[in-house]
């Protein structure tokens, strides 16, 4: 992401203040600017100076704020500066002072003096989580558009407690900071439910043995995550998903599937919901015509196998739709990637598809990134340029939003 990016980060107390350091490096790798606003208890935490060293720029504390002598108000100049305000870890004094508009530090003046997006990474203790006036906080903060959240996960936290509580692990918090840069915080999805499908569909021939395919859903979560971010309910569809990519469906409803036939299903389900459908799985297209319920022996597996058809689950949904639901598919293709998949658009009934390729080093299956052709029922054919699969989603909706 370019040089012009800037991120102000706010740093309220909490021990997982530890783990924003490595997102100001990988930030400050990536050539976004970064500054650092840290609260008395955040310096508690985590040394003013390893956070102006990471991000190469000098970081801010309250003494800074009260003690300036000179210019414009810190809390004005920070506030017209930052493109996306992240605050993590989100303290429970801080969101309280954010809930109720109040400013008396560096940090929660400068909330008041911009009005970029915020997102908000709380960190803290079960109980103290679950209190009343803390879940108050939370819901009332959020009623306000400008602030995204990244809820807190489930696990070990340091007071040596199991529960929620825990703040997001530097990926997430990556993740959510660079699609609501690519968003810019708008919310132009707001009231649309997309069902959205991903990863590939496994059939088994018995229970070891599968016809598949290297699908990784990576691209299905960021069109999810993007989604969100531009402020859609998201139902997603899933087949196998790594561990790292599964802890980046926060507030999205996801449903694992292995076969074909229950993805199928499950997209028949939520259909009836939903106002877009993107499928964006990789659906393995056959099946084998029998399936073992017990591990074949090598001796006993056939020389060939007899192949049978699983349903084009999104030629159904097309058939199956009301007159105001969109469909958008992708096509996965080697070569000349347009007239394959114009012939799928029309087909299958589709009013989009993203034909992508996979046979281009850093593209496709499996990768960060990806590049495409978007064509559009309506005759269009929109490039996008080699890019992360984050910022392509973003791209995605941008043309699509207002066409649909
Ligand atoms: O596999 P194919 O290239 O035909 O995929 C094009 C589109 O159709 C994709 O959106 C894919 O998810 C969908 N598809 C499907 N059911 C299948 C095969 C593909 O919905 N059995």
């Amino acid at each position: 992401m370019a040089d012009s990016r800037r991120v102000l980060l706010g740093i309220s107390g909490g021990i997982a203040a530890y783990k924003v350091c490595s997102v100001i490096s990988s930030l400050a790798k990536a050539g976004v600017a970064v500054k650092a606003v840290l609260t008395q208890q955040g310096q508690a935490f985590i040394p003013l100076l390893t956070v102006a060293t990471l991000s190469r720029r000098p970081a801010y504390t309250d003494e800074s704020f009260w003690q300036a002598t000179q210019g414009r108000p810190l809390h004005i100049e920070l506030g017209e500066w930052a493109e996306l305000l992240v605050i993590a870890p989100l303290s429970a004094n801080t969101l309280g002072k954010l809930a109720h508009g109040l400013a008396d530090n560096l940090l929660t003046n400068t909330v008041l003096a911009s009005t970029c997006p915020v997102l908000l990474a709380p960190a803290m203790n079960t109980d103290m989580w679950q209190q009343r006036a803390v879940q108050r906080n939370w819901h009332r903060v959020l009623e306000d558009a400008r602030y995204h959240a990244i809820n807190p996960g489930s696990g070990v936290l340091a007071c040596d407690r199991i529960g929620t509580g825990r703040m997001a692990e530097p990926e997430d918090l990556l993740a959510h900071i660079y699609s609501l840069l690519h968003s810019g915080g708008r919310r132009d999805l707001a009231g649309k439910h997309l069902l959205i499908s991903t990863g590939s569909t496994r059939e088994f021939l018995d229970p070891v043995r599968f016809i598949g395919n290297p699908a990784s859903g990576k691209m299905g979560v960021a069109l999810a995550q993007a989604a969100i971010h531009r402020g859609a309910t998201v139902t997603l569809v899933h087949g196998p998903l790594e561990d790292a990519l599964k802890a980046r469906l926060g507030g999205i409803q996801a449903i694992e599937v292995t076969t074909a036939e229950e993805m199928h299903r499950a997209m028949l389900t939520y259909l009836p919901q939903v106002d877009w459908v993107v499928m964006a799985a990789a659906v393995a297209d056959i099946k084998p015509a029998t399936q073992a319920a017990t591990k074949l022996a090598k001796a006993d597996l056939p020389e060939s196998l007899p192949l049978a058809p699983v349903p084009d689950i999104v030629a159904d949904l097309a058939q199956r739709r009301q007159p105001h639901q969109r469909l958008i598919g992708f096509a996965a293709q080697t070569g000349d990637i347009v007239p394959p998949a114009l012939e799928k658009l029309r087909r299958k009934g589709l009013d989009a598809i993203v034909a992508n390729p996979i046979d281009v080093a850093g593209s496709g299956f499996g990768c960060d990134r990806n590049q495409a052709i978007l064509l559009t029922q309506a005759g269009e054919k929109i490039a996008i340029p080699p890019c992360t699969k984050l910022e392509m989603a973003h791209q995605i909706f941008e043309v699509l939003g207002v066409r649909f």
